[in-house]
């Protein structure tokens, strides 16, 4: 893409209106914890005193692909305060704190990759100033700043899950001047909240206060919520337990090779209600409001039969304030029978949010939901039905409330009288499934026992079932037929649209060595697509360009799109906040303006969203996440894809499954239950393509149970295609490695062959111009020919990326590669003295760290070649500009080479005789750009 283009298709131009709705968002997932006294909002002419370096240096986003988008601006929390002209903001300590933050600037790690701490050094706040601004201001706030990301998970200690030194010294110093203090935390995640019961300022912080990382309005957003032009609506999605031991994956977490997921369904709350209720500080599903609500319920059985029946409840909720309007969350809960499965204690059903009332306003609300989506996946055999969902008989506890504790059990109306919940008379069979992905490795996991006087149950264990079946026979059984190579019969990809030439007859064309080109992805950063983007899928190479298959463009995702190069896209809230909106409509509505964005920059699909289970506070990627409750995950990945397909664009959702750690991520092998699978891990997945109508999955880099993801097949046929019907493309991540379906074994990241057996379609990435060379030197064409691989396993993963890309935005757009080369007119005045390189004598020309290279050109068309290295390792991704007379020639990716000189293929330009000046911008600490070859090619 040329620079004219760019403009003229307003590439790196945010969409109107985008921002603004951003706003409204991430003033609603704020999560407000505790407000002693109604200590906010701020009241009219009330002076307040900020305190922390976040309130200019505010978090909008967490590091790595999910949070590199290039924005137009960030509201910090002061610029916000600054607009609210009823309040007033001791604009002194603003000052000190900008004079501080002037000479400690803030730390982004040289912008490397991974490398930006997880705090940042706060400026020492004394008994003077903080006396001084206690004068001048009513109330402090107090913000604590954090941030944790890819590649760079969350530590355990000070500065990242706890907080540092300075910020226990800042709130002992404030407190002592302050009676009206609150915290404030722009934060990824979750992090330890023992200071909240400090004896030492435990009752001068009258408020806290969650604000998470709200994208680029966020500040605003902020300051919307403090002085109550919005009430807090937000309620956690996770559960703040006492200290990190308390989690139940915490001592199967963070290994180096292997993981057992021994909670099993106990993640989360659904352990902490059943087995140790004393370890929660603030519970599942809790927020507070700047009014107060009424919710009661009403439940009926719609038609009073088997699990096909629905169960309506009419909750009528009540404002029963005075003064704030404001919205409420029903959330509704289950209490299964412990039968002979054993059940959390509780389960969120579904969920649902008022409009905003007014003072005294009421609404009601119908909320629906199945019978089946109570039932639970029986791996074992124990209830007589293995490999079934199952409703164990007994009475189902169905609560309605605004948290997992604060719920009320509602009295059913059924067609056979009253009862305190839904009566399952018989064990009822829901679905007959298959097994798939069982583990391999036994071990043991938790299990409900006797149920304790403090209502608690016992804890016990239970080994957990081992696969049973041969998958051998599974992968031979299920093999695609193959369509007899026809060799090119001048069928295109527009044929199969209009219908004139079937799928198959159009990919038989397809030579082997296409087939095994068009499984790979190139990238990050081809100047074919939108610069700056993570990949180009489809047509790469010139002859499947030439059956008429676009070249499909993917970026990240899942806060906005990236562009590296600077070209700017909208950032919205992190994961994390959107859902503690609980209000899944409102995320779509915001989706759908990044449809629309994803369209004008030419993005066919949006690397999002990020939907991996928060199974532990430390991930660093929980802030790309939803939840530790997989419906919550179902419901807001649902919503995004939904909203994303609305916009015009599509969603890829990510990372299938369980990349619950940073650490080790290509390698750590998760040791999960068929159970936990069906039910925690893959649930989100499952629900977004039955009902978002996803059509798009990346795998993640570690093995699952013995099996990389890129190439699990039980994970990307069976389950995904076979069992919830999914009609899409695959995708690994990038870089992944794979092992054999069948014997498992050592993962490598050439094993293509692999991942294509497995029904995983794309390998992103090669490097670009690099599929149709086989630069990467896969074992893809080999396999093929040593029998290993079937033309047909081939073919079908073709003919899912040609499916996706008939479908996909590319198709109704114009490419044209043959003029792909930039043209550059010569610098007007010449330089005369100084080191000027004629490249027709010497065709490297030297890359200076500051500064530009003159070079000497006679007039042809030259292929550019980099020079590079970056002391990261290979899944670190790194990019800059190569500028051609201050203009971007092209957005370069120089990702991880650990440190080894490397030679990459970067794009063809035509000069004209004359000089020009040859440049690199928004380099990064981690890289190194030795010099850039001028290749002669005419
Ligand atoms: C991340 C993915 C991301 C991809 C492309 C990987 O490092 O894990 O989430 O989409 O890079 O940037």
């Amino acid at each position: 893409m040329d620079q004219q283009y760019i403009k003229e298709h307003k590439i790196g131009v945010p969409y109107e209106g985008f921002a603004e709705f951003t706003r409204k968002v991430a003033a609603e997932g704020v999560v407000l914890l505790k407000n002693d006294k109604n200590v906010l909002p701020l009241q009219k002419g009330e002076k307040v005193s900020l305190f922390g370096r976040a309130q200019i240096n505010y978090y909008r986003t967490g590091t790595g692909s999910g949070g590199s988008v290039n924005v137009l601006y960030t509201s910090n929390i002061v610029e916000g305060l600054r607009t609210k002209k009823d309040v007033e903001l001791n604009e002194n300590l603003v000052s000190v704190y900008e004079e501080w933050i002037k000479e400690n600037p803030f730390d982004d790690g040289g912008r490397a990759w991974a490398a930006e701490p997880h705090c940042q050094k706060e400026m020492p706040v004394t008994d003077e100033l903080a006396k001084e601004a206690a004068k001048h201001s009513d109330k402090a706030i107090v913000i604590i700043g954090r941030n944790a990301g890819e590649d760079k998970d969350n530590t355990p200690g000070e500065g990242s899950f706890l907080l540092q030194q300075e910020e226990i010294n800042t709130l002992e110093t404030v407190t002592k001047y302050f009676d009206k203090v609150v915290v404030m935390l722009n934060v990824s995640n979750i992090i330890n909240m023992s200071w909240a019961e400090d004896e030492r300022f435990k009752d001068r912080i009258q408020s806290i206060i969650y604000v998470w990382e709200g994208g680029i309005e966020g500040g605003n957003a902020v300051a919307d919520v403090l002085v109550g032009d919005v009430t807090p609506c937000g309620k956690l999605t996770d559960t703040i337990a006492y200290q990190l031991e308390d989690y139940p994956s915490h001592e199967n977490y963070g290994d180096a090779d292997v993981n057992l997921y021994r909670e099993d369904v106990y993640v989360g709350y659904r352990y902490f209600e059943t087995f140790a209720p004393e370890k929660v500080q603030y519970e599942f599903g809790f927020g507070l409001s700047y009014t107060t609500f009424e919710t009661s319920t009403n439940a009926q059985v719609i038609v009073d039969k088997d699990s096909q029946s629905t169960i309506k409840l009419q909750v009528a909720v009540k404002n029963t304030g005075a003064t704030y309007a404001g919205k409420e969350s029903v959330q509704v809960y289950v209490e299964a029978p412990q039968g002979k499965l054993g059940q959390p204690a509780k389960k969120l059903v579904t969920f649902a949010k008022t409009k905003v009332l007014a003072p005294s306003e009421e609404q009601n609300l119908v909320i629906e939901f199945k019978v089946a989506d109570l039932a639970s996946y029986d791996d074992s055999g124990v209830t007589g039905h293995k490999s079934c969902m199952v409703l164990e008989a007994g009475e189902y506890g169905i609560y309605v409330g605004s948290s997992v504790r604060n719920c009320v059990r509602v009295a059913f109306k059924t067609s056979t009288g009253d009862k305190t919940g839904y009566v399952v008379d018989e064990l009822e069979v829901v679905a007959q499934l298959q097994e798939a992905l069982s583990p391999i490795k036994e071990f043991t996991r938790m299990k409900p026992g006797k149920r304790l006087d403090n209502g608690a149950y016992e804890l016990t264990y239970e080994a957990v079932p081992t696969r049973s079946y041969s998958m051998k026979d599974r992968i031979e059984k299920n093999l695609p037929p193959t369509y007899p190579q026809t060799g090119n019969k001048g069928i295109t990809l527009r044929d199969v649209a209009d219908k004139k030439a079937t799928m198959e007859e159009f990919i038989a064309q397809l030579t082997t060595a296409e087939l095994a080109t068009i499984v790979r992805g190139e990238g990050m950063c081809n100047v074919k697509v939108t610069p700056g983007t993570a990949a180009a899928f489809g047509g790469v190479g010139d002859s499947l360009f030439g059956y008429g298959i676009p070249l499909g463009c993917a970026a990240d995702g899942p806060s906005g799109i990236r562009m590296e190069g600077g070209y700017k896209a909208t950032q919205v809230p992190i994961g994390t906040l959107l859902a503690a909106t609980w209000d899944a409509e409102l995320i779509e509505e915001m989706y759908v303006f990044e449809g629309k964005e994803l369209l004008r920059n030419e993005v066919d699909t949006l690397l999002g969203p990020g939907m991996n289970i928060r199974r532990h506070p430390l991930n660093g990627r929980n802030f790309e996440y939803f939840s530790e409750d997989p419906i919550i995950t179902a419901k807001f990945a649902t919503a995004q894809v939904k909203g994303i397909l609305a916009g015009g664009s599509t969603g890829t959702l990510k990372h299938f499954a369980c990349n619950n750690q940073e650490y080790r991520r290509s390698f750590v092998d998760a040791v999960v239950s068929e159970r936990a699978l069906r039910e925690i891990y893959l649930k989100g997945f499952e629900v977004a393509v039955k009902e978002g109508g996803a059509n798009s999955i990346m795998t993640t880099y570690n093995p699952l149970n013995g099996f990389w993801n890129a190439s699990n097949y039980d994970l990307n046929t069976t389950v995904l295609r076979n069992e919830w019907g999914f009609n899409g493309i695959v995708m690994t991540d990038w870089w992944a490695k794979m092992n054999d379906p069948i014997e498992g074994g050592e993962g490598t990241a050439t094993n293509t062959a692999a991942m294509v057996r497995s029904q995983n379609d794309l390998y992103m990435v090669v490097a670009n111009d690099g599929a149709e060379i086989n630069t990467w030197n896969d074992n893809t064409v080999e396999s093929v020919k040593n029998g290993s691989l079937t033309i047909g396993e081939l073919q079908r993963c073709a003919m899912n990326i040609c499916e996706f890309l008939m479908h996909a935005p590319v198709f109704g757009r114009k490419q044209d590669f043959s003029s792909s080369v930039q043209f550059y007119s010569p610098m007007e005045k010449k330089v005369e003295d100084g080191e000027v390189v004629n490249i027709a004598k010497n065709n490297q020309v030297p890359m200076k760290e500051n500064g530009n290279s003159i070079i000497e050109a006679k007039a042809g068309t030259y292929l550019l070649v980099g020079k590079v290295r970056n002391n990261k390792g290979n899944e670190a991704q790194s990019a800059c500009k190569l500028l051609i007379n201050g203009e971007t020639a092209l957005v370069m990716q120089v990702n991880g080479t650990d440190d080894k000189w490397t030679l990459i293929r970067l794009t063809r330009v035509e000069l004209g005789d004359g000089q020009y000046e040859i440049g690199l911008s928004g380099m990064t600490d981690d890289m190194k750009i030795e010099h850039i070859e001028f290749r002669d090619i005419e």
